[in-house]
């Protein structure tokens, strides 16, 4: 780890403040307040005389899963980095950048110690030698928060200067593919490793690396002081847990809910305040692009990990932006793959070709849906990273649930009348 140039609180925030970035600071829970609250207090029990199997355990217990989006278990995450020896490193990924969703920076705009806290457990459950986090730096209120508060953790002796280091992202959301992120803390472009190996054998500078999105460190905290009950105590539509969805597009009040895992869409909308004046319920992007669009006829699908696969979609990082009669479905499926057009690192053919093809193909009055069938099955399969893989979802969703909006009745008609002469004509 000789070559890590460790940043400093004071080096951040000097940055930031150096910048044309004026943060509004929001009244967050500073240090004080939530060690009053009785913050920290478990970490030291922990740091004192705790059985990292057993938190472990809690966490397996609780059924946390990751919040980033795929769901994987904290717990068993947790055993394969234990497992491996030697140096290890704990990183956040704090790239939050999947469109729709904000619920990170909810959190770290109110409670940042909860989050430092759920990670610090879990460099200490991993034994990690430093903990990177790598903070968007679309989010500046956020980094000036982190960085002010790791000078207090710092200061009150709870963590030794440059444990942890707090790194700023530059914009592109390949940099949240977990392998893109630690190639850009090497100092490298962020380039998707292919997998495996996994990050927890494999990661910074070859050691395990524990990686982690922010909110899963939260309910790390939670857990670990309040017990698994915290999560698994809470049944809905026969699932456990429960999930903060951040909410946007047509609702009266978007923002981010937190709900039982076992919410459907009606819920979701229900607790944003409803449908915004003069709009019907139409589709919804479940959790990011990525899961693509589903009709409101299924509003009756909890909202949980692997409830949305059977329909071709998933819950990723439960972005919710739901459409109405006034929008386009097409527009919308369209507005995703330029999205991972711009987006993509352009690594790999399938996805680089693949993307700006498709959005070729997706302008057109009339979607070739052979060629875009044949395009998506090609992407899905030969894509190195999440990106290029799941890009198809949007195309494949419209395909299959809005295919009145994909060809323009225009044409439908010509093609009837020309089949009702040639009728004639024989
Ligand atoms: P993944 O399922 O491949 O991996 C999830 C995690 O489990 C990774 O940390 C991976 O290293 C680990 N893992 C999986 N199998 C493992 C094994 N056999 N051994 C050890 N570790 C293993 O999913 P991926 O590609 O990391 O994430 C995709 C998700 O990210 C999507 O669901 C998407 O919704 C979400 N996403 C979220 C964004 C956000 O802003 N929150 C942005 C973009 C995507
Ligand atoms: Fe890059 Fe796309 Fe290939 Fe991922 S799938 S490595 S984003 S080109």
């Amino acid at each position: 780890h000789n070559h890590i140039d460790y940043a400093t609180p004071e080096k951040v925030l000097a940055a930031i403040r150096s910048g044309d970035t004026h943060p509004r600071i929001p009244d967050y829970q500073r240090f004080a307040e939530y060690q009053a609250e009785g913050g920290y207090r478990r970490l030291a029990e922990l740091r004192d005389d705790g059985d990292p199997e057993a938190v472990q355990d809690a966490m397996l217990e609780s059924g946390l899963r990751g919040l980033g989006g795929a769901g994987f278990p904290t717990g068993r995450k947790w055993s394969f980095v234990r497992a491996a020896g030697g140096t290890r490193y704990l990183a956040v990924n704090g790239d939050e950048g999947e469109p729709g969703t904000f619920k990170d920076r909810h959190h770290l705009e109110r409670e940042p110690h909860m989050f430092l806290e759920g990670m610090l457990i879990a460099a200490w459950a991993v034994e990690a030698e430093t903990c990177f986090i790598y903070m968007r730096d679309e989010y500046p209120a956020v980094l000036e928060i982190l960085a002010t508060e790791i000078a207090a953790l710092e200061n009150a002796g709870i963590v030794a200067p440059g444990y942890i280091d707090l790194r700023r992202g530059a914009g592109a959301y390949i940099c949240g593919e977990e392998s893109a992120m630690i190639e850009s803390i090497e100092g490298k472009r962020g380039l998707p490793r292919h997998r495996p190996p996994y990050v927890a054998q494999v990661g910074i500078f070859g050691r395990p690396t524990l990686v982690h999105n922010v909110e899963t460190l939260y309910w790390v905290a939670r857990v670990a002081r309040f017990g698994p009950e915290i999560l698994n105590s809470v049944e809905k539509n026969g699932r456990k847990g429960l999930r903060n969805f951040s909410v946007s597009g047509r609702v009266e009040k978007p923002g981010v809910y937190l709900l039982p895992a076992g919410s459907t869409i009606r819920d979701v909308i229900q607790a944003a305040g409803g449908m915004a004046m003069g709009h019907s319920f139409k589709a919804y992007q479940p959790g990011g692009p990525s899961s693509g669009l589903l009709p409101a006829k299924l509003d009756d699908v909890p909202l949980d990990f692997d409830m949305l696969q059977p329909h071709g979609s998933f819950i990723g990082s439960a972005a919710v932006v739901v459409l109405s009669d006034q929008d386009s479905a097409r527009d919308a499926a369209l507005n995703m793959l330029r999205f991972f057009e711009d987006e993509s690192c352009g690594q790999c053919t399938p996805c680089r070709t693949g993307c700006e093809k498709a959005v070729k193909l997706m302008q057109a009055d009339d979607w070739d849906t052979d060629l875009l069938t044949d395009l998506c099955d090609v992407m899905a399969d030969a894509s190195i990273c999440g990106l290029g893989q799941a890009a198809p979802n949007p195309i494949r969703l419209v395909m299959k649930h809005f295919s009145e909006e994909i060809s323009s009745p225009s044409n439908d008609i010509a093609t009837k009348d020309a089949a009702e002469q040639s009728l004639a004509i024989r």
